[in-house]
């Protein structure tokens, strides 16, 4: 066995599970996770919290270095405050694709990313896991599902939070938010060559872990 710390990377578009395969494959396995996502939400959040425009990349930049963040206990924590929900809005979705653009945003949030790399292992989800943060990563997921389904789950989740929906808005904003995430120069939404494509429009979540793990091998 190498002593390389394994990661699996399951990056995709907004809204297609992801994160929820990527949080139960990593209990399966006992690994840590790393949701990306998270953190450029969480700059997003910031820097509205600070009067700093998220069209202002050089304001931004200090922003996302300095995000004095945490993970624990089932929990994200910003300056020692649980954040909660106030990350998971559709607004917050459109202010992390907004800041994502900026080339030394993410830069600001790479090294950070890569610290998440800790025995056992890590399953790390987000747009570019496979080809910038670890593109050394032992396997590689693309993981997608029609619009439709989508924004139909992502309806569901916003619902169950008890916060405001509307699935046409929805279908509008996730259509926004990959075109964005498609076509920004620096770590487009895409996937690489070496990544498997996983399409779950028709899937369960279940159908969906097993595939991940029938394709891990240590
Ligand atoms: O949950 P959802 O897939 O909608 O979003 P997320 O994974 O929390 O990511 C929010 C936004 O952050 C995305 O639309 C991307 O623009 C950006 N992002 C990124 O650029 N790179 C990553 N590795 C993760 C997220």
């Amino acid at each position: 066995m190498s002593d390389v710390i394994p990661v699996i990377a399951i990056d995709g578009p907004s809204a297609s599970g992801k994160g929820t395969v990527a949080g139960i494959v990593a209990g399966k396995l006992g690994f840590h996770y790393l949701d990306s996502g998270a953190l450029y939400r969480l700059t997003a959040y910031a820097a509205q919290q600070q009067d700093v425009s998220w069209d202002d990349e050089a304001g931004l930049e200090p922003v996302a270095r300095a995000l004095d963040v945490q993970f624990k206990e089932g929990e994200i924590w910003l300056a020692g405050a649980a954040v909660g929900d106030a990350i998971r809005s559709e607004e917050a979705g459109r202010g992390a694709s907004r800041v994502a653009v900026w080339p030394r945003v993410r830069d600001a949030l790479l090294q950070r990313q890569r610290d998440f790399r800790r025995s056992p292992g890590l399953v790390a989800d987000g747009r570019d896991m496979a080809s910038v943060v670890f593109p050394d990563a032992q396997l590689k997921i693309f993981l997608t599902a029609t619009a439709e389904a989508r924004a139909e789950r992502r309806y569901k989740q916003l619902i169950e939070k008890g916060m405001g929906a509307n699935i046409h808005t929805l279908l509008q904003d996730l259509r926004e938010r990959d075109a964005r995430d498609a076509a920004r120069p620096v770590a487009p939404l895409k996937p690489t060559e070496d990544a498997i494509l996983l399409d779950t429009t028709d899937m369960t979540i279940d159908q969906a872990v097993r595939f991940v793990l029938d394709r891990f091998v240590v």
